[in-house]
């Protein structure tokens, strides 16, 4: 159990995030807006408050955290870039994660990075976030504001259903732009390596490498436990509605509710959201977390999903609804 605090919600502006960057100076918690999913943020190097973090998530310690800072130069000071990285720091800020050595003299707490001699940087793009982290002036790490294994957060609403007496201030910019979270690549020496697909489609990083990007998708996410160092929180049951989920459906059951992409819906759904009636899977990623969350609050058991294309976006969204659709550990 954790004691219950007063959750207070603000619209971002300049007071409330100057109001933020206090809360996190004092060892709160801070839910914010960023360009992929909101976060709940901590002060990196506070150990006890990222110890309240991991506490409000419920979250299994072992599953280390994302440091947020405002710019390239502040994220210098905490990790080793080699060539590839130095690279891929050009597509921030944006939803993006490059996992790095750790530098020495790295202020990020051993427990944010759950003991790692590597730490996951973002600067991300947002507006907002990106004022909360100068006006702080720190890391800040931050996993998406949802309970552990929970569906990621991309409005404020969401964040205050999930996490309502257990942090100090929610930050409501508005729904979340990209919809997913970010693509995470590390580069550690060797060759760059995609450990989760995510708002910036593979293509777009192998574009700036010109390279392809290893895959490690596949071997993190069939463990699934604290055995798989590379990426422990690839949970393969992890972004989970109550409702099971039916992938690649082409017509609805009886009782089902259908998630459904593109213009032609199969009909008898007892509920339907259209991820992108167009077909555009920058619509669909923006949209999918919370459609999912909508069709499971009719509390319907079974939801129907539409095929998705694999290509750009659809190779996250594909691989979030896998996580969703497998069966709960
Ligand atoms: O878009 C996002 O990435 C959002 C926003 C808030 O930035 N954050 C987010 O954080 O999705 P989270 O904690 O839900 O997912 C971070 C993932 C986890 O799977 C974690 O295991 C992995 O990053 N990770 C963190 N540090 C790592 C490291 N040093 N090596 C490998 N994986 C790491
Ligand atoms: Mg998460």
């Amino acid at each position: 159990m954790i004691a219950e605090i007063v959750t207070r919600v603000l619209p971002a502006n300049p007071e409330a995030t100057q109001t933020a960057a206090r809360i996190l100076a004092a060892g709160g918690l801070v839910a914010f807006p960023t360009e992929t999913v909101y976060g709940l943020g901590a002060d990196a190097a506070n150990g006890t408050a990222v110890a309240r973090l991991y506490a409000a998530k419920g979250r299994p310690s072992f599953n280390p955290l994302i440091a947020h800072v405002a710019s390239l130069s502040t994220a210098r000071a905490l990790a080793c870039f080699d060539d590839a990285a130095e690279r891929l720091a050009k597509l921030w800020p944006g939803p993006l994660t490059l996992v790095l050595p750790k530098a020495s003299g790295c202020q990020v707490t051993e427990l944010a990075t759950a003991g790692l001699d590597t730490i996951a940087l973002r600067v991300p793009s947002h507006p907002v976030a990106h004022d909360l982290l100068t006006a702080f002036g720190g890391p800040v790490v931050a996993p998406s504001a949802n309970r552990s294994g929970h569906v990621s957060p991309t409005t404020a609403q969401h964040v205050l259903a999930d996490l309502n007496g257990r942090v100090d201030l929610i930050l409501d910019g508005g729904p979340s732009a990209v919809g997913l979270e970010s693509t995470i690549v590390a580069c550690l020496g060797g060759a760059p390596t995609l450990l989760r697909p995510g708002g910036l489609p593979r293509q777009a990083i192998e574009r700036v490498l010109g390279t392809k990007l290893i895959d490690a998708t596949a071997s993190a996410s069939d463990a699934g436990d604290a055995e798989t160092p590379i990426a422990p929180g690839m949970l393969v049951s992890h972004y989970a509605p109550h409702a099971r989920l039916r992938l690649e459906a082409a017509a609805v059951s009886p009782g089902e509710a259908l998630l459904a992409f593109g213009g032609a819906e199969p009909p008898g759904a007892s509920a339907t959201r259209n991820l992108s009636q167009s077909g555009d899977l920058v619509e669909a990623a923006a949209n999918l977390f919370a459609h999912l969350r909508a069709l499971d609050a009719t509390g319907v058991s079974v939801i129907a999903v539409m095929p998705i294309p694999h290509e750009g976006l659809g190779e996250a969204i594909n691989d979030r609804l896998a996580r969703a659709a497998a069966p709960r550990m």
